[in-house]
């Protein structure tokens, strides 16, 4: 895409609908594969983000699948960087003895994902993993296991397929690097 045709504030095109498409394609089979003798497999979207991840990500995968979906918020900013969020919107229904993988739009310092995993741990499920979209390892504070992952990142702000700058952008089909200073 030339640079005449992106939206105010996005500098160049990380990854096209093509390559993501192809990459959800990829992971989905090692999904399908992996949970091929699971007797309960369930997806677990956290607002908003990865919307658009999850349903890309279900449709691809093979074998029978669950969603559900949860949202959190952060007490402020200042908490949230030392990773104190609480549950806003809590999953419809339990996961004791299901196989369930969290997914995410994108893992950064790991905080949210270490919460999530600690809270869902907590109750009963026959195992937890970390499906990302993208994963921006130079950022991590605390390790968490991403038992699956499409695409490593650069320390640059991104949006699209899900990731917004001020709830903007996440229609974008493409991921691209983006200048808040320059955007909407
Ligand atoms: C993003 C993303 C993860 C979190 C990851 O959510 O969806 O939940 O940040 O960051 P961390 O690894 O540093 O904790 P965001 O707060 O942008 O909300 P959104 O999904 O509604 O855009």
């Amino acid at each position: 895409m030339s640079e005449a045709a992106l939206p105010p504030g996005v500098e160049r095109v990380l990854f096209t609908e093509e390559e993501i498409a192809a990459r959800i394609t990829h992971v989905a089979h090692k999904i399908s594969l992996r949970y091929r003798d699971a007797r309960s497999l369930k997806l677990i979207g956290v607002l908003k983000g990865s919307v658009f991840f999850l349903t890309a990500l279900t449709r691809a995968i093979t074998i029978p699948v669950k969603i559900d979906f949860l949202a959190i918020s952060s007490f402020s900013d200042k908490a949230r960087g030392s990773g104190l969020v609480r549950i806003a919107k809590d999953l419809d229904d339990p996961i004791e003895d299901e196989d369930v993988l969290l997914v995410e739009d994108i893992v950064d310092t790991g905080l949210t994902s270490r919460y999530l995993l600690q809270t869902l741990a907590g109750r009963g499920p026959n195992s937890l993993g970390i499906c990302t979209l993208l994963d921006r390892t130079s950022r991590r504070l605390v390790q968490v296991p991403v038992e699956f992952s499409c695409f490593e990142i650069p320390d640059r702000f991104v949006v699209g397929f899900g990731l917004d700058h001020k709830q903007l952008y996440r229609n974008l089909g493409y991921i691209a690097v983006m200048n808040p200073e320059k955007g909407h």
